[in-house]
């Protein structure tokens, strides 16, 4: 078989989300029902007509139309819609890197985009985020050394999984700056985009911070909405060009009904009142948590500024992967290890369900740290 990494955090959920007792492996928000995505009449009628024929490959000119509202002077030229955000960044660095390449790529990161630089390019190199005594930030020495003359693409996620960290304005220039200094491309998975948990304010986006930029993003977490497997990607039409010769590779098209779907939501004012209620839970349930990790000696962690997802260092004599694999077989407590981002001693714990729930598995799991 040729070789691909396996996609370690893909694959301890999928294996266990649905055994354990207490899944808090989940990184998004509680999603919506159909019933509640299709509030009126009409609405319902317009789908139950829906014919359940292929729909545009690109996904519909309106709901590319809608996607391009959220991204400032983006026409729909400049959106072509995928199954989820993982085929947008699969397309984005299928399209960007081949043998020969290297992929600059931030750490703790959601690691599917470390995992395709090896495959499609030579070789993934990592810059960092640091942890110091104010929370997170960029370490941009780190980010300086990790491109250079092969540097085809340089990889961010913002707002990041798992810390929930937001690049400053000043370290997105230096990250561009960067790039631009080589002429490597800036490939911005800004799927947690909108869920804010201090501000109504929404992230920045990279889009229009360069001209070598594609940006990725979708339904599955700040709107909460996954089960559409609706994502996007955003670049200058030649570039979506690019990306579309490989969505005829990968799955041709959207589902129908999630393009209709997709509609729906990405409305403008229905895309802020989704964004809102996702905000709503996240403020909602956050304290809770931090309540929580406060009783722990052995835990600390830095407040996420955006996802409903918390990165927990611990203090324990043990790795993270072994810690983790116990709670979940002793407890039926499903978390994610940090050595799954690309970090050590350390788990990530999402809260965007039924927190009480949540603390219960917590509680459960502390078991193993006391
Ligand atoms: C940063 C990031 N990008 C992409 C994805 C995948 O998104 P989707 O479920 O829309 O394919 C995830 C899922 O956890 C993620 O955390």
């Amino acid at each position: 078989m040729a070789k691909i990494d396996v996609f370690e955090m893909e694959r301890l959920q999928s294996l266990y989300w649905h055994e354990v007792e207490y899944d808090l492996s989940e990184s998004g928000v509680a999603p919506l029902s159909l019933d509640e995505l299709l509030r009126d009449d009409h609405a319902r009628r317009a789908l139950l007509d829906t014919g359940l024929g292929y729909p545009l490959s690109e996904g519909s000119e309106r709901t590319r139309a809608f996607v391009a509202e959220w991204y400032d002077g983006a026409g729909v030229e400049n959106v072509t819609i995928t199954n989820g955000g993982s085929e947008a960044n699969l397309v984005a660095l299928w399209s960007l890197l081949e043998p020969g390449d290297r992929l600059a790529f931030m750490v703790p990161n959601y690691l599917q985009g470390w995992g395709l630089g090896r495959h499609f390019g030579d070789a993934t190199d990592t810059f960092a985020l640091v942890r110091g005594r104010d929370g997170w930030s960029l370490d941009v020495d780190a980010l300086e050394r990790a491109i250079g003359p092969g540097t085809k693409a340089v990889m961010v996620c913002n707002p990041n999984n798992p810390t929930g960290y937001v690049l400053t304005a000043d370290e997105m220039d230096a990250i561009v700056r960067a790039a631009e200094h080589v002429g490597a491309w800036i490939v911005a998975d800004e799927i947690y985009r909108g869920a804010e948990v201090d501000t109504d304010r929404t992230t920045p986006t990279f889009w229009g911070r360069s001209d070598r930029v594609i940006v990725t993003s979708g339904l599955s977490k700040a709107f909460g909405l996954p089960g559409l497997r609706v994502g996007w990607a955003v670049a200058s039409q030649e570039t979506i060009a690019e990306l579309w010769i490989r969505h005829d590779y990968t799955t041709l098209t959207p589902g129908m009904l999630s393009d209709s779907l997709a509609q729906i939501a990405m409305e403008p004012a229905r895309r802020e009142e989704l964004l809102a209620r996702t905000r709503g839970i996240i403020r909602t349930n956050l304290p809770r948590l931090e309540g929580w990790i406060a009783t722990k000696p052995a835990l600390t962690y830095v407040r996420p500024r955006a996802g409903a997802i918390a990165y927990v260092d611990y203090d324990l004599p043990i790795g993270s992967r072994e810690l983790i694999d116990r709670i979940r077989t002793q407890q039926s407590v499903l978390l994610v290890p940090g050595e799954m981002f690309g970090l050590g001693n350390g788990f990530r714990v999402g809260f965007g369900f039924d927190i009480e729930h949540t603390i219960k598995g917590l509680d459960r799991a502390a078991l193993s740290f006391p």
